[in-house]
């Protein structure tokens, strides 16, 4: 088997590295810059960030040192749920270009589904239609708040961003996001470091049986499930090893053993949670 990195096609024709580097809670400049360059060393060919991270500009100035060309790179990064309206989207996706030092960016989403996301998308469209954008989406929509975006839509978005580990697996949303075309996209794929997926005793023992570690076996089963995954690391060989998950297979029992583990334990806000949605919009992501 061979040990590259797939890419998965989108609904517009374009495609997307099924592997990312997510830097979520990475809060400075070296360990940003470490992590991204440590990434594309080891062959990853794309990064997620968002405004609210506060590292977009680490990220574009890694890239940039990498010494790779910008083409080369997916980059991904996230409007806050406090930039609501036609021209506050316009002008946050442009302060989220500035601080990458980007005259384009690969994919942009709505982060959560705050108030107001119908007109951000509209404005995501006119962007995306300017070439400004190469492709749009959403993150932590639920069915019912993909539906209502996809009243007034005239593009249907490429990805949705959700939280998606071996405790809380998502398989409904999963399918109905497959009937739509949307590929889901997994954040937190190891459970963010909030819950003991790592060290589960079916994880390890899949791991022991395959002779590599309790990660590798977890990412291994987003990517079989045609997700695509976005672990975060600030560590080299961890996001060496994250990367070496394309040479190895679980059968259909394995993958079994790791569904039975489903308990439906969210470890970040729940996406249906008004109160939480709207207090969110009183902070800036913006640093
Ligand atoms: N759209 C959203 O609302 C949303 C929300 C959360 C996250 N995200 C995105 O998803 C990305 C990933 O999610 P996440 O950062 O929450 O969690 P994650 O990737 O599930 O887990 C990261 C944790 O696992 C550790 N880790 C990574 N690789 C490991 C390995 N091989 N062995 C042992 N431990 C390992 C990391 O520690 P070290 O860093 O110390 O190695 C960190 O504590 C984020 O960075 C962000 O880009 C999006």
């Amino acid at each position: 088997m061979h040990n590259d990195i797939p890419s998965l096609p989108l609904n517009n024709g374009n495609q997307i590295p099924q592997l990312g580097l997510g830097v979520f809670q990475v809060d400075d400049a070296t360990d940003t810059k470490n992590a991204v360059k440590w990434a594309l060393k080891a062959g990853y060919r794309h990064i997620d960030t968002a405004a609210y991270y506060g590292n977009e500009q680490w990220v574009g100035e890694a890239i940039r040192e990498s010494g790779l060309k910008r083409e080369d790179v997916f980059v991904t990064s996230k409007l806050w749920n406090s930039d609501r309206g036609y021209d506050q989207t316009k002008a946050a996706f442009q302060a989220t270009l500035d601080k990458l030092g980007f005259d384009y960016l690969d994919m942009y989403l709505i982060h959560w589904p705050a108030p107001g996301y119908a007109e951000s998308w509209r404005a995501m469209e006119d962007l995306y239609k300017a070439g400004k954008i190469k492709n749009i989406g959403v993150s932590n929509f639920q069915q019912s708040q993909l539906e209502t975006l996809m009243k007034t839509a005239t593009v249907k978005p490429v990805v949705d961003q959700i939280e998606t580990h071996p405790y809380f697996q998502q398989n409904d949303l999963h399918a109905y996001l497959e009937t739509q075309g949307i590929l889901h996209e997994a954040w937190s794929p190891l459970g963010g470091g909030k819950n003991n997926a790592l060290t589960d005793p079916i994880i390890t023992e899949l791991a022991a049986a395959h002779d590599v570690s309790a990660a590798q076996i977890i990412l291994r089963w987003h990517v079989q499930r045609e997700e695509i995954v976005i672990p975060k690391s600030v560590h080299e060989a961890r996001i060496a090893q994250n990367r070496d998950i394309f040479a190895f297979g679980l059968d259909e029992d394995e993958m079994h053993q790791i569904a039975d583990l489903d308990a439906g334990k969210r470890v970040g806000p729940n996406p249906d949670d008004e109160a939480w949605l709207k207090q969110s919009q009183s902070y800036s992501g913006r640093k």
